[in-house]
This record gives structure tokens, sequence and C-alpha cells, in this order.
């Protein structure tokens, strides 16, 4: 079986244990507002709900974890919510990368950081750096991240490199390579906490297949057990990947939720 297999092209295996799950966290500011603090509380509280699940993530033995911390369309909120925002992400890498580090952990960052000043872009690519040689979980942090950027910026880089491509057409594993989430499996797991039900432009390409799980639970109150409550939800999911569920009894000789597949 191939590392990373396309959910459209091959039949990934499955695990009683998510490899790659990808969460939205959302309701920080909701969070505040309940308790009559300013929106930008609710963020700060949510890099501690960061560090606790990167944490279980880590030891349940997760390969992957891709957080959604800035999307290309959040520039659109007030200017002061967006630079405390900015700050919030460069005092966490320059707070948190070493304890990351010490723990095995590669951290990664997908999204345009054309627009960060130079000191993020610095502060970002320094992390990355540091950490590029740990394998136990790969955290990746989505920022000024948006699904239609990456599908476009992959399909632009795709045809400066390989121009002949305009005239045959591309398939999908000419594009793959190019994509923001290419050294990883696509998300076996998908949490959106804060009770909205949609994918708000995050990764639109990988989430194919992925299960979906949304929570009310406002991310600053997310926790290990609201996690494992997920991933109890994964466990109970049939993952067909176009089959029927007789095809699966046939070819497993049992049922096939997550959990026994
Ligand atoms: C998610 O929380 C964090 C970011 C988008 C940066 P929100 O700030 O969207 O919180 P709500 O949805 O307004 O409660
Ligand atoms: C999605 O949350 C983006 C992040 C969590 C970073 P939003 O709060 O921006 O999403 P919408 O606007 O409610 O769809
Ligand atoms: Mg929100």
């Amino acid at each position: 079986m191939q590392d990373k297999p396309s959910s459209t092209l091959t039949i990934p295996e499955t695990g009683a244990v998510p490899r790659h799950i990808a969460i939205i966290m959302d309701g920080n500011g909701r969070w505040a507002k309940s308790r009559f603090l300013p929106r930008v509380a609710g963020h700060k509280r949510g890099v501690e709900t960061v560090r606790e699940v990167v944490k279980s993530c880590a030891s349940l033995g997760v390969q992957f974890l891709t957080l959604f911390a800035f999307s290309s369309e959040n520039w659109r909120r007030p200017p002061d919510e967006v630079s405390f925002l900015m700050q919030l992400f460069a005092r966490a890498l320059e707070q948190e990368v070493a304890r990351l580090d010490d723990n095995g952990i590669r951290l990664r960052i997908i999204g345009d950081r054309s627009r960060f000043e130079p000191r993020l872009q610095e502060l970002i690519g320094d992390a990355e750096a540091r950490t590029a040689g740990n394998d136990r979980l790969c955290l990746t942090i989505a920022a000024n991240y948006g699904g239609r950027w990456d599908i476009l910026q992959a399909a632009n880089h795709m045809l400066e490199e390989r121009p002949e491509l305009v005239v045959t057409g591309f398939t999908e594993n000419d594009l793959s390579p190019y994509l923001s989430m290419q050294y990883a499996p696509e998300p076996d797991l998908f949490i959106r906490t804060g009770g909205e039900r949609r994918v708000s432009n995050f990764l639109l390409w990988q989430l194919a297949y992925t299960e979906l799980y949304f929570t009310d639970t406002l991310w600053p109150d997310f926790d290990g057990k609201a996690l494992q409550q997920a991933i109890e939800s994964y466990r109970q999911r049939e993952r067909r990947f176009g089959r029927t569920s007789d095809q699966l009894l046939i070819q497993t000789g049992e049922p096939t939720k997550a959990a026994s597949a």
C-alpha cells in the first residue's frame, strides 16, 4: 500500500486510530463573549486548547494533526483582531517550538505566507527547520490558507514546471504533488468545533472521503475527552469509498467499522 494513497484512485487502509485528523478550531469569539470578555481573550485561551489537543494526539499515536488557524477570508475581520491574531501566532511560535521539538513533533505551516510580516515569515521558517527531523507527530498549522487558493497555486506551479500539460491535459497524479499537504495522507477525520456545519474553504481537495464530525463545543472548551468522543464517533463509521456494505463484508469477513478495518 502506498504511503499516501489517493481516496479516489485507490482504497486507503483505515485503522482504529485516525492517521490524520484535521480540525477547524471555531468558537473562540463566542466563548469570550459568553464570559463578557473581548473576542481576543477567546483566541488566547484557544492556544491552550491547541497544546492539550497536540499532546493527546501524540499520545494516541495520531501521525498528522492539521489545525485551521486563519483562513484566507479571515482578513475581512476588524484590523485589531487580525493584528492580535498575527501577534498571537508569532508569540506561540516563539514560545512553543522548543517544547514541540523536545517532544519529537514536526511543525509545518501551510497557506500563503507571503502576506505575513517578514518577522513572522522568519519565525515560521525557523520553526520548520528546527523540527524538520522529528517524526512522532506532524503538526500542520493552516494560516492564510484557503482550499481554493491551494488548488489554484498547485495548478499554477504544475503548469509552470510542466507547460506541456496545457496541451495533453493533466491527471490527479500530476496535480497532487503540488498541493500544500502532499506530504500527508488525506485526513481520516475532520472535526469542527463551535456548532457550524460547514467547511469554510478548508482542505477542499483532501476532504473527498474524510469522515466529518461536528460538535457544538466551543474550541476553548474542547479537551482530550472531547477528542476521544470524536474518535469514538469515527470508529462507528463504515468507510466504503464508493463500495457497498456487502462488498466490504466479503473482503474482510467482518463488518468494517473503522475500528475493525
Ligand atoms: C475561530 O474562532 C478562530 C479564528 C477564526 C481565527 P472565531 O474567532 O471564529 O470564533 P467565533 O466563531 O466568532 O465564535
Ligand atoms: C473558519 O472559521 C476558519 C478558522 C477556524 C481559522 P470562521 O469562523 O472564519 O468561519 P465562518 O466565517 O464562520 O465560516
Ligand atoms: Mg468562527
